[in-house]
């Protein structure tokens, strides 16, 4: 059974399934019992290595019962497992006891699609193959398929659970975690991405110790206090060395992801749905699928993961056209007009963005209804004529004429109390009966899990989309859930509002992403409150964060590379003082941090300097420059703005030669050393060139680097090597 040529080895005998592929191997085993167990995720090993010994789980003196002792895959409720289930069901006699026993074992081609979810995709069958294993609880009827796909060159590894009710007596899921991973240690640390608005997605990292550790999101969005998310690694793992084990919940709403040590010191990893805000009853005959979670395992530090995590989520989770695109240069005009605008100023903005070289004008909040502050008309996707007298398709058509695409703000999920819409249907938000319908940015939110709300909304942003040439959307949404109980279901389904209602999103987003193939789709949520796979799944870009200023921006892009590419992340160069922090910062280094993502501009031209200009001109020039390099390149954190005063990353062409190197300060530390900073990811034994004639040897580089030289406060630089013979 050794060798290491299919990416799932079968051994019937031991009843083992490895599944392998790049650097990576993930085992399992059904007991004498016919449980499913968990017996390795880490480095890649031969199908034969591992085999079940119960010696090794049941020492002679335990007083525990000894299903607790056990690495189980899928942890059920009732006879000795204590923490959360993987698979928690409430039968119809009101008790949660579980018993899933192994019944069969099906090896597939490729990856099969999720229906109506998000997940990670292959091109062609031979990338990938799966795992289908069957389990069976007889009293009940449920029966549970764990869906494992591998991939063969990468090791990246999704799981998926199916339930299905083959009994005769409805069942209530009350908990669904997709990967549920047990550790035979617990000296390791954990990492998760921590924030709030306008500082989402921090790098924390904390040892795991005993009891449970849980972070979770019940607000009905991924949010922008945790992210769907959770690491696990070796205490002496780095950016570059040792082993670091993430997951990702492809999904976009509430979740939960924690990590248990027992008794034993063993350690659990799990994540998937958060069962504070969800429940689902099964009828028999009935189906749940879960949402996926992707597991990486990376024996090169955090940076071997998030690259990983970056060349997956780029190429195979966003589709459409833009996904291998280069992405338009944009300019928009929130931070510098916010409601304040009319066709004129539009225009004006649009011409000098041309004449810098900007691509794509993007109209933010205010085009519609009667918008002049944030108080009414969302769901009234009508263009407000005061401000636009000829409507969204003659703007457009000047935009166009200017030489520059054009892109809509839309928040197609919400609807204002003062709005035509709500005054229609007062009912179609969520709401309970009885109870004050709470506002945030005074506007509720349309109830997504109704039929009738998703027609309305494909329907609607389809005719706003047909009404004009438009070239981009921008897709926001700009609160959190309350009162989140759908009023059309019954009361044993209420828990169910939260997840049908991601459900119709994603039907919305399915349908409406492929009516209009050719516009590029940016997600947004308060900035980054919905930064998520399952959202990258529809829309190729998010936007970052609503803070802009750039010091800030290097923590959040930063800490949102742990698992997201820079192709996912929009970037804008904003007004000083910053309207967030009110920082200043140089127009240089504003825009040496924007250059590291999705690039635009957020600010009133009008407003820069004649020399201001020339220099926004030359940006832009430099992003064109450089952007498929940034898009697709190897990304590098190479210095921590966690850690001190500098940060620096750079981006490696597939092909390792071409480089970009950028380097910033924050603080300036009086009487320090130049800046050393030592590059990763070369050709070891090829010259580099700068774009001043400079050579440097790859090895050099890497081993001894490059001193930089930065000044004062938020000072920057860009350097750009290029392999030289
Ligand atoms: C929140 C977004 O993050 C901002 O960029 C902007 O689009 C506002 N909404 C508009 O209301």
């Amino acid at each position: 059974m050794g060798g290491f040529c299919m990416p799932i080895e079968v051994n019937r005998s031991a009843r083992t399934w490895t599944l392998s592929g790049g650097n990576t191997s993930y085992v399992l085993h059904v007991d004498q019992q016919d449980r499913l167990l968990h017996l390795y995720w880490g480095p890649r090993l031969p199908g034969d290595a591992l085999s079940f010994d119960p010696a090794d789980y049941f020492p002679y003196v335990s007083f525990d019962l000894p299903v607790a002792m056990l690495p189980l895959e899928l942890p059920v409720c009732g006879s000795g497992w204590y923490g959360t289930p993987a698979v928690g069901i409430r039968n119809s006699c009101g008790d949660d006891v579980t018993d899933l026993r192994f019944v069969s074992a099906r090896v597939l081609p490729g990856k099969p699609a999720l229906t109506g979810l998000p997940a990670v995709y292959t091109e062609s069958a031979d990338e990938a193959e799966s795992l289908s294993i069957l389990l069976k609880d007889t009293l009940t009827g449920l029966r549970v398929t764990a869906l494992y796909t591998v991939f063969n060159a990468s090791g990246a590894i999704m799981r998926s659970l199916l339930l299905e009710n083959l009994g005769d007596a409805p069942l209530m899921i009350t908990s669904l975690q997709p990967a549920s991973v047990p550790f035979w240690r617990s000296d390791l640390d954990l990492i998760h991405l921590n924030g709030a608005w306008a500082r989402e997605r921090r790098i924390h990292r904390t040892p795991v110790d005993k009891g449970e550790f849980r972070i979770a999101s019940a607000r009905g969005a991924s949010g922008h206090e945790e992210n769907p998310f959770l690491a696990l690694c070796e205490r002496n793992a780095d950016e570059f060395s040792g082993s670091v084990w993430g997951c990702s919940f492809v999904y976009s709403g509430s979740f939960q992801a924690s990590c248990r040590v027992d008794l034993f010191s063993h350690t659990r990893l799990s994540i998937g749905m958060n069962p504070e805000v969800f429940s689902w009853r099964l009828e028999p005959h009935e189906s749940f699928t879960s949402p996926e979670v992707v597991l990486i395992y990376s024996d090169k530090g955090l940076n071997g993961l998030s690259q990983q995590f970056h060349a997956l989520y780029r190429s195979r989770l966003v589709r459409g056209i833009w996904r291998d695109r280069s992405r338009p240069v944009l300019i928009n005009n929130w931070e510098g007009t916010y409601f304040d605008f009319d066709e004129d100023r539009l225009l004006s903005l649009a011409q000098k963005a041309a004449e810098i070289g900007v691509e794509l004008f993007v109209l933010d909040d205010g085009w519609f209804g009667k918008r002049n502050s944030d108080n009414c008309s969302l769901g009234d996707w009508t263009v407000n004529s005061e401000k636009i007298p000829g409507g969204l398709g003659a703007l457009a058509d000047k935009m166009h004429a200017l030489g520059l695409c054009f892109g809509l703000w839309l928040e197609p999920e919400m609807v204002s109390p003062d709005s035509d819409l709500y005054r229609a249907h007062p009912d179609w938000c969520l709401h309970v009966d009885g109870r004050p319908r709470t506002l945030a940015r005074s506007q509720l939110i349309l109830d997504l899990s109704r039929p009738e709300v998703q027609e309305y909304i494909i329907s609607v942003v389809s005719s706003v989309l047909s009404s004009a040439a438009l070239d981009y959307v921008k897709w926001d949404m700009n609160r959190n859930m309350t009162e989140a109980f759908s009023a059309l279901l019954t009361p044993d389904r209420k828990k169910e509002t939260q997840h049908r209602y991601m459900l119709g999103l994603y039907h919305v987003l399915e349908t409406v992403t492929a009516a209009f193939p050719d516009v590029l789709f940016e997600s947004c949520s308060g900035g980054g409150g919905r930064f998520d796979p399952g959202m990258l799944y529809y829309m190729p870009q998010i936007w970052t964060s609503d803070d802009t200023d750039a010091a800030e921006r290097l923590k959040l892009q930063y800490g949102t590379s742990v698992v997201y590419p820079v192709s996912a992340m929009g970037a804008h160069v904003s007004d000083v003082p910053n309207h967030q922090t009110g920082r200043s910062v140089s127009l240089k280094t504003r825009g040496n941090v924007a250059i590291a993502g999705n690039f635009g501009f957020e600010l009133d031209l009008a407003r820069l300097s004649r020399e201001e200009l020339i220099e926004a001109r030359a940006l832009v020039a430099r992003v064109k420059q450089v952007r498929d390099l940034t898009r697709a390149g190897t990304f590098w954190r190479l210095l921590s703005p966690f850690d001190g005063a500098e940060t620096a990353w750079s981006f490696v062409s597939e092909d390792q030669r071409e480089v970009l190197l950028c380097v910033y300060s924050t603080i300036s530390v009086p009487n320090s050393a130049p800046l050393r900073v030592r590059l990763r990811g070369l050709l070891p034994d090829v010259w580099y060139k700068t774009e001043d004639g400079r050579r440097f040897y790859g090895a050099a580089l890497m081993h001894q680097g490059i001193t930089v030289f930065l000044h004062g406060d938020f000072d920057s630089t860009l350097l750009l090597f290029k392999a030289d013979r």
